[in-house]
Formats: structure tokens, sequence, C-alpha cells
């Protein structure tokens, strides 16, 4: 049987694809390695959004294709976004790679594989039998009156995910549930309503039920995701097969926002299927959700956030810019000022929300009243933190046509270091707050020795490295005395990234997955140090013995 080695780039919804993907391909006998060396069979679960995880992707397509040129026997795929938007073109510039499949049809996965697989061993492999090496949505994806057989199959893909019984013990207790697929929004500069297609909203029942059974592999954590992920809703009795079960549901259009029909026992929105993700699993310490979509986010949302504490109180919700003409510009369907009501509210309900966000500079037409306009909104808003993306044209969609790409990269990069720095200060204040206070964290990995001083908490996370440069060194008294005690990093609910230092490795192995008190005695701009509340107390009566 074939070893796969799977990359993934981008965003959170890949992360899911591609554990999905892994946790098929594993379901058939196949097998996964680290190490691309070791592979024969690469895949490359690739982010068309910006430009720059495309190089990435494709610098790794031109390594495999030396390799594969010096005669070694590989199988290369291309998964995800790129794949859906370049489409077949991508095979004539690139003959390395062998199958083609998009972010809606990953279910045909191990089928395009095997084709390859017999296609290569009879040596007969070309640009003619594309159809059998490729499965992309292409224009099928906007289908609006009713939802097109392969994204039946996507939800078996979601519904089959690999439940895995040593999740428990391996500290891996954090995982993602897609609730909906796609966009309607059409943001001008965003591709993703294009590759990843409508809005479908999987069935209640389907996502409680997925949630149960992670909790039963020892999962502790779900973060739900959407790309508008408050704009969850389902209609019962409308979309449902013979036997009863229901099917995943194209979204209403942005209309339904407008008269809301939220008492209508027929509905679940985004609010009742968070109270019942919370009411019906209670063994999940927390649920999270991902991203947050600034206007049409209930209040009803808000009182169930409230009143049920289970779910965690950060929203990641971004604003993009802080100037209402290029707001309209990006089609983003607010004013800074709605924005700043809606961040206003969530504070009144939740005063404990951390609340982080995106912003892109050097939007066409951006000018340095704009930019001065993005960093007022910062100074207004607590932003933990905010990611920070220069703009970067993307090929079929509509800032591309519309819009010259007209601000100077040196002046994006002005505004992005500019933003960075602004944005360190209001974190550092943010996390400052904190100080004093026990939190509960998550555990998620061990970090270096002194991780402020080398490197990053959170590798995957770009902000961190900022908030690392910037953080005072980390020196607790029990520093000092004991070279060998071990330092980890998680999150709290509020998705602070804490570090603290535990005794012993073999302690800190343990904790690994699990949710401890820690009392924060320091900040940076990114970070909270502080020590395990329990430790100490286990310290002192060991003293004592
Ligand atoms: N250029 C720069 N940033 C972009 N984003 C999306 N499309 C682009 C683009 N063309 C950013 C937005 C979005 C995040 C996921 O990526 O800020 O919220
Ligand atoms: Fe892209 Fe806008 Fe949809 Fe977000 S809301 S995925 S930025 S189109």
């Amino acid at each position: 049987m074939k070893t796969v080695y799977l990359e993934t780039f981008g965003c959170q919804m890949n992360e899911l694809d591609s554990e999905l993907v892994r946790g098929h391909l594993e379901s058939l006998g196949y097998a996964f390695t680290a190490e691309p060396k070791d592979a024969d069979v690469l895949l490359f679960n690739t982010c068309s959004v910006r430009e720059h995880a495309e190089s990435k992707a494709y610098s790794r397509v031109g390594i495999v294709g030396k390799r594969k040129r010096a005669g070694e026997k590989l199988i290369l795929g291309v998964l995800g976004c790129m794949a859906e938007r370049d489409g077949v073109d991508m095979l004539r510039r690139y003959p390395q790679i062998d199958l083609l499949c998009g972010p809606g049809e990953l279910d045909k996965l191990p089928m395009l594989i095997d084709n390859v697989v017999r296609t290569t061993a009879l040596e007969i492999s070309t640009m003619n039998d594309v159809q059998d090496r490729v499965a992309l949505a292409g224009n099928t994806s906007r289908r609006s009156a009713a939802l097109s057989a392969s994204a039946d199959d996507l939800e078996t893909l979601d519904l089959a995910r690999a439940f895995d019984p040593d999740r428990a013990t391996s500290g891996v207790r954090s995982a993602y549930v897609r609730i909906t697929r796609g966009c309607n929004k059409f943001c001008t500069y965003c591709v993703v309503p294009y590759t990843r297609g409508a809005e479908v909203h999987r069935p209640p029942d389907s996502i409680v039920e997925e949630c149960r059974r992670l909790a039963a592999s020892g999962v502790i954590e779900v973060t739900l995701l959407g790309q508008t992920v408050n704009h969850y809703r389902y209609t019962h009795g409308v979309a449902v097969t013979l036997d009863g079960r229901e099917q995943p549901q194209i979204g209403p259009g942005l209309s339904a926002f407008r008269n809301e029909t939220i008492e209508d026992p027929n509905l679940t929105t985004f609010a009742k299927l968070l109270a019942r993700i919370h009411d019906e699993v209670p063994e999940l310490a927390r649920i999270r959700f991902l991203t947050s979509y600034p206007k049409d986010f209930g209040d009803d949302v808000l009182q169930v956030m409230a009143s049920r504490p289970r779910i965690c109180r950060y929203l990641h919700v971004p604003v993009q810019s802080g100037s209402n003409r290029i707001l309209k510009l990006m089609n983003r369907g607010y004013t800074v000022e709605e924005y700043l009501q809606f961040t206003d509210r969530v504070l009144e309900v939740l005063p404990d929300a951390s609340i982080a966000g995106d912003i892109i500079v050097g939007f066409p037409t951006e000018t340095d009243e704009d930019f001065e306009l993005t960093k007022d909104l910062l100074r207004r808003v607590p932003f933990k933190n905010n990611f920070i993306f220069k703009y970067s044209p993307r090929p079929g969609t509509t800032a591309i046509t519309r819009f010259e790409d007209d601000v100077p990269l040196a002046v994006k990069k002005l505004r992005n270091n500019e933003l960075l720095v602004l944005q360190a200060e209001i974190g550092a204040a943010v996390h400052a707050d904190w100080v004093g206070r026990e939190v509960e964290v998550l555990v998620e990995r061990l970090t270096n020795r002194s991780p402020i001083a080398h490197g990053a908490p959170s590798a995957a996370d770009p902000r961190v490295s900022l908030g690392t440069a910037l953080a005072p060194p980390m020196r607790g008294p029990r520093d000092e005395g004991s070279e060998l005690a071990v330092q980890v990093s998680g999150r709290t609910p509020g998705d602070l990234i804490t570090v603290f230092q535990v005794p012993t490795r073999e302690q800190a192995q343990q904790l690994l997955g699990t949710i401890v008190r820690v009392r924060i005695e320091g900040s940076g701009p990114l970070i909270l140090h502080g020590k395990m509340v329990d430790v100490d107390a286990a310290l002192q009566n060991e003293l004592r013995h």
C-alpha cells in the first residue's frame, strides 16, 4: 500500500479538510508519513486567499518536479482552492502534477489516486485521461436551487471522519467541526466564494452527533467552522431523504437576516445550534466558533454565550478596514459605526470577551487618510490581536478586474508594519488586564526552554512571533533554581496564549490536553505568563513531607 505525505496551506477550513482526507485514506489502508522523502504519494492541500500561500505551494510542486525528473516514481496531487481556481490549466503548466481535487470534491480523492496508480502502471498517463485525474466543482459549484450530488457526498466525508480512540491519550483533544461550507458574501478581494462555492449548511442533528462522537473519543474542545459562521441557519422539513434524514441545505440569501424569524420553530439558527451543542454534549469543556461576520450577529447569540459557561467568550470578527469608503469598495456590507456598535454590544453583554480581527492594508485607492481611519478604529476596540494582510490581487475576484492595484508594495509594507506596532500596544494593554487573575488554560504543547528569547509558542500563528519579540523575558522565581523545568503553552477560553512552567517533562506530558488553573503574573502583546496553581500546591506538599 502507498505511503502518503500531506501538507496543508492556509486556513482552519483546510486543516479540517486535511484531517478528513487523512482519516478517509487511512481507513482505506494508506499509511502517512511526516517526511516527504518517505512518501510515494505527495498531496498539497492548497490555499488561494493570498498570493504568498500560492507561491509556497508552487515551490513545493517545483521540488517534486525535480525529484520526478530525476526518476523517482511519485504521485503528486494538488488539493484545495488552487486546484479549483486554476483548473486543468495547472496540469498543462506543471506536468509533474498527477491529480487535482477541489475542496468540494475531496470525497473523490481515493478514486483519483487509484486512477493515477493504474494509468501510471500501464504508462498510459497523458493529457487525454484528464477527466480521470481531476475532480473540480467548476462552475457547477454555485447551483442555487438544489444541492448537487457531490455536496451530499461531501457530507458523508464529514460524517465519516475518523474518531481516533487514541486522542485522549495523545493529548490531541481539540477538533474542528464544520457547520457551514462556502460563502455568499462576495467581498470584492476574496476568492473563497469562487473556490468553495455557495453557502451550504449542515443539518443540526449531524453536527451534534459529530460533536458527541468526538467527545466520546476524548475531545474536550470543538471549534465550529464556517466562513461566516453566524450565518448558520437550517430550515427543517425542506431537504429530507426518503428515510427521513435531513440533508445539507443551501443557505438563505442575506435578506433572510433582515426580517428576523428566529422564533420560527422550524428554524435552527446559529444561536440555537450553539445552545444545542452546549446542552446536549456536556462532555465538551469548550465550544468555540470561527469566523464571525460583523453583521447579522444577533443578540440571541450573545445571550446564549452569556448563559452557557462552556461556550468560549472569544470572537474572531474581521473588520478589514476602518474607512467607510474602503469598506464599501470591499463590499463588506457594514460601516465602521456599525462595526463599533457591534463590538460595544459584545462587550456590554460579555465584558470578559476577547475580540480578534483581520485587516487588509493597501486595498486599491487606500489613501493615508483611509489608513489613519483604520488606526483610529484599532485604538477604539480592545483587540487581543489582528491578523494584518497586505492586499494581494486575486485572479477571478471583482477587485482585480475593477480596481488597479495602485498602492505600491513599499507603502503596503510600511502600513503593515505600522499596524503591527500599534496592535502590539493594544494587545499589550489587553493582556496586561489579566495580570493578577486566575484563568483556565487548555494545555496544548511543550515549548522550547526559553520561548520568549528563542521562538514562538505557536509557530503556526504568524502574529505570535511579534509577541515573542516584544514580550519581556519571562523569569520567575522557580526558573533560577531549576534548569529542568519545562515550559508549556495553552489557551484561555478567550483564546489568550498562556505559558507557564511545569517542574518535569513527565508532568508536562501528562498535562497535555487537560485544563489547568494558572495565576497570571505577567504579560506581553500576545501572551500571558503565570504559574500553575495546582502544581504550586503539589510542590509545597512535597516540601512539607
Ligand atoms: N488580499 C489580502 N488579504 C486577503 N484576505 C482575503 N483575501 C485577501 C486578499 N486578496 C484576508 C482577509 C480575510 C483573511 C482570511 O484573509 O482579511 O479575512
Ligand atoms: Fe471572503 Fe468575505 Fe466570504 Fe470572508 S465573508 S470568506 S472575506 S467573501
